[in-house]
């Protein structure tokens, strides 16, 4: 009997660890848009949390998980995150994954903010997504089939509004492509290019969330977005990330004339969790200071951070001598997203999302530093699991758009005039009137359901729709607050 097939859109650790979790029993496919290493899992530093210390334990990992989603999480996500953690780890070193240890082999451990002990599991120094990505992807079996620069422009349903397939295009050459599926993934990450200054991959458009909205999936939050609150800036323009791990070796954020900005800003100080942190330093920059990362108590930086030293070396960026990195707050994760239970599966049946695509609302209003890639493991083998216990009991047809207007039809914002507005409306610091102008400002343009083939008209039109929801999502969110604090 022909195995059933599972569609998964995106590789990062997420996607990757569905896909290994279902290749013995599945003919699993992949789709990336562009290559397989682009994704926020390759990107991420800090590395894993996970309660594996001797004098840890996965309750104070959960307590500290809410106290910074500020008591706003799934408390039942957040038990299955903290109690699946060290098992997690434990499968991943019996598998030969390498986190970095001490000469004699005992487990190193990073200390991130809102932490209450140091547990963050790395590897390559600050390198751990990349590994963990590499190292999922070449345990892929060759039954694993990749369409790598080929990008999903729309879900497909059957007649009983099941998931049953994707419309593509290569992006070479934009041709059209439908794939049947029985069941579909989406694991394509947030949306922190919504942004000109993020941490994120360039990749990360929110492409799978808007194509959930456009079959009706529940959404959830979506307009929860986490600010990094150190992003090395060059000329102007985030460059990439400067881990929380580095606060955690001893950094601390201060301006232009020495004076520390956390000093006195909370208990924790410059490991404070990150919403805190990027609102002091927003303020900070808006009274007109600017913001550095000061060195000087941080031993062995360079052997402790080398893919840091390197961006900071390509950027020539002379922190040997000044001891200093040029750091601002930039958006960094979407803790809202596809809303789904425990088990990845959303309100369309058969459709799952998992990683940062998807919203269980672990992560609260605002996620525990080193939470991503532990949430992608749990959550997409749960996904997983539930797959399997699912029975397809009849040959799904996908429902192919027969009239599909064309790319013409779509007016779209150019990507810097959208990146600034949603800035203005949606960062750090929100007012109804500046979310009122986001979304007057998107009423000018018309992006439809429609075909698309080419990945930058496809990639705002994605931006577009969830600029719209986010903004929309703010306002509802502002408003109630006001009627609240009235009442
Ligand atoms: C960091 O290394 O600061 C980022 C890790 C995370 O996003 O949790």
């Amino acid at each position: 009997m022909a195995k059933e097939k599972v569609i998964i859109l995106g590789a990062g650790i997420a996607g990757s660890q569905a896909a290994l979790e279902l290749a013995e029993d599945y003919d699993v496919h992949i789709f990336t848009k562009s290559a397989l290493l682009a994704s926020n899992s390759a990107l991420a530093q800090g590395g894993i949390a996970a309660a594996v210390h001797p004098d840890d334990e996965p309750l104070s990992h959960y307590r500290d998980t809410l106290i910074a989603g500020h008591f706003e999480n799934n408390r039942k996500a957040v038990r299955l995150l903290v109690e699946e953690a060290p098992h997690i780890i434990e499968e991943l070193r019996q598998a030969g994954f390498l986190f970095d240890c001490t000469p004699n082999g005992k487990l190193l451990f990073g200390l991130e903010g809102a932490h209450s002990a140091p547990r963050i599991l790395h590897a390559g120094g600050d390198q751990t997504g990349l590994l963990l990505t590499r190292f999922l992807h070449d345990r892929f079996p060759a039954s694993v089939k990749l369409h790598t620069y080929e990008m999903a422009s729309s879900i497909l349903l059957d007649q009983d509004g099941h998931a049953a397939g994707i419309r593509t295009f290569t992006t070479k050459d934009g041709h059209c492509h439908f794939y049947h599926c029985d069941h579909l993934i989406i694991a394509t990450g947030g949306a922190g290019q919504l942004f000109g200054n993020t941490s994120n991959d360039a990749s990360i458009t929110g492409d799978g969330i808007a194509m959930a909205i456009q079959v009706g999936a529940a959404i959830r939050d979506l307009s929860a977005i986490q600010f990094h609150p150190t992003l090395y800036f060059a000329n102007g323009r985030a460059v990439g990330l400067v881990s929380e791990a580095v606060r955690g070796q001893g950094a601390v954020l201060v301006d232009q004339s020495g004076r520390a900005l956390m000093a006195g800003e909370h208990p924790l100080a410059d490991l404070a969790p990150r919403d805190i942190v990027s609102k002091v330093l927003f303020r900070a920059q808006n009274a007109g200071c600017s913001i550095f990362l000061d060195l000087s108590k941080v031993t062995d930086f360079e052997a402790k951070f080398p893919h840091i030293t390197a961006m900071l070396d390509e950027n020539q960026e002379p922190f040997r001598q000044t001891k200093k990195i040029p750091v601002q707050p930039g958006a960094h994760f979407l803790m809202g997203g596809i809303a789904t239970n425990l088990s990845g599966q959303t309100s369309v049946p058969d459709l799952y999302a998992i990683g940062e695509a998807a919203s269980t609302g672990v992560h609260g209003s605002n996620r525990l530093a080193s939470n991503s890639l532990l949430e992608a493991f749990v959550f997409s083998k749960r996904a997983a699991d539930q797959i399997k216990r699912t029975t397809i009991s009849h040959k799904k047809m996908a429902i192919i758009p027969k009239k599909d207007c064309l790319s013409g039809g779509v007016s779209l914002p150019e990507r810097t005039l959208l990146q600034e507005k949603v800035r203005q409306a949606l960062g750090i610091e929100r007012s109804e009137e500046s979310l009122e102008h986001l979304l007057s400002f998107l009423k000018a343009y018309s992006f439809p359901s429609c075909q698309v083939v080419d990945s930058d008209t496809l990639e705002r039109r994605n931006m577009c729709i969830l600029a719209a929801r986010m903004a929309e999502n703010a306002l509802t969110q502002l408003r109630q607050t006001e009627i609240e604090m009235r009442s």
